[in-house]
């Protein structure tokens, strides 16, 4: 397996592997890489629908997904389709983790790229541990103390508005979930702090929206400084896979008259741990 990292904050490139009937020892130093760079992308690989899912259980059982109509015969995977004439909103386009509004938001996001464009359609990570060691020791104890509110809200709105997805017909019941998690939560594999940000977060326990909105935009911008970052290039073939819940990503919009063809599945996380809960 050869490892070529991205950026110096996170991402790696993995070579010389074949994922389809993944050994144990193959998985195990996935997760070692993925336990050190948070992203990876494994180039050059060929999966189906099914050997994706397959692959995807050896890390853990799938999270569930009650927004998106999934593959027939194949409820773990959804298939996204970006037509070359389609001009409207694009999936993903703002930062964001995914279905971050689960009680245990998925651990692990799988996206294989089955049709590319010649360029264009890149997706951005930003690190939240890095993002949270980067701020000040008093505003760090100041934000361990908080407990955010997700809510689902916009979710269902974002998802109805973009072709590239089907969603379900009770999809719509999602928009009333509301969920608390620790602003700043212990890194499930290295138990290092990160903070839980994301636009989902529509305020504070014991604040108003108004004092909440100003923090939330603060810690959004602070938590995508470039040098928290890294841009991973898909080519037909390549797996990314990404610890969904520790990391913010960003599908860039820029292929117009190109189809992209992604396919998705989701693992199942843990319920995120407060940082000042003893480990
Ligand atoms: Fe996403």
């Amino acid at each position: 397996m050869e490892v070529t990292p991205l950026t110096g904050a996170l991402g790696a490139e993995i070579r010389g592997v074949d994922l389809r009937d993944a050994s144990e020892n193959l998985i195990a130093d996935l997760r070692d890489a993925l336990a050190r760079f948070h992203v990876l992308a494994v180039r050059d690989q060929q999966l189906s629908p099914s050997e994706l899912s397959q692959l995807a259980q050896q890390f853990g059982p799938f999270s569930g997904n009650p927004i998106h109509v999934p593959l027939e015969g194949q409820e773990d995977v959804v298939k996204m389709v970006r037509e070359a004439d389609d001009d409207g909103p694009n999936i993903g386009g703002a930062w964001h983790m995914d279905l971050a509004w689960f009680k245990a938001p998925p651990g692990l996001t799988m996206l294989y790229a089955g049709e590319t464009p010649p360029v264009g359609g890149d997706t951005l990570f930003a690190d939240l541990t890095d993002a949270f060691a980067a701020l000040s020791p008093t505003m760090r104890g100041f934000l361990e103390g908080l407990t955010s509110i997700h809510s689902a809200q916009d979710v269902y709105a974002t998802n109805a508005a973009v072709r590239a997805v089907s969603v379900q017909p009770d999809a719509k019941a999602v928009s009333k979930i509301e969920t608390e998690h620790p602003l700043v939560c212990r890194h499930p594999a290295t138990d290092e702090p990160y903070l839980l940000i994301n636009s989902t977060i529509r305020c504070f326990k014991g604040m108003s929206e108004a004092e909440s909105r100003a923090i939330v935009t603060f810690l959004l911008e602070h938590a995508v400084r470039p040098e928290f970052t890294c841009r991973l290039r898909w080519y037909d073939g390549t797996l990314g896979l990404w610890e969904n819940s520790c990391l913010l990503h960003h599908a860039i919009d820029d292929y117009a008259g190109h189809r992209r063809v992604m396919y998705r599945t989701t693992v199942a996380g843990e319920r995120p741990r407060a940082a000042a809960e003893a480990a």
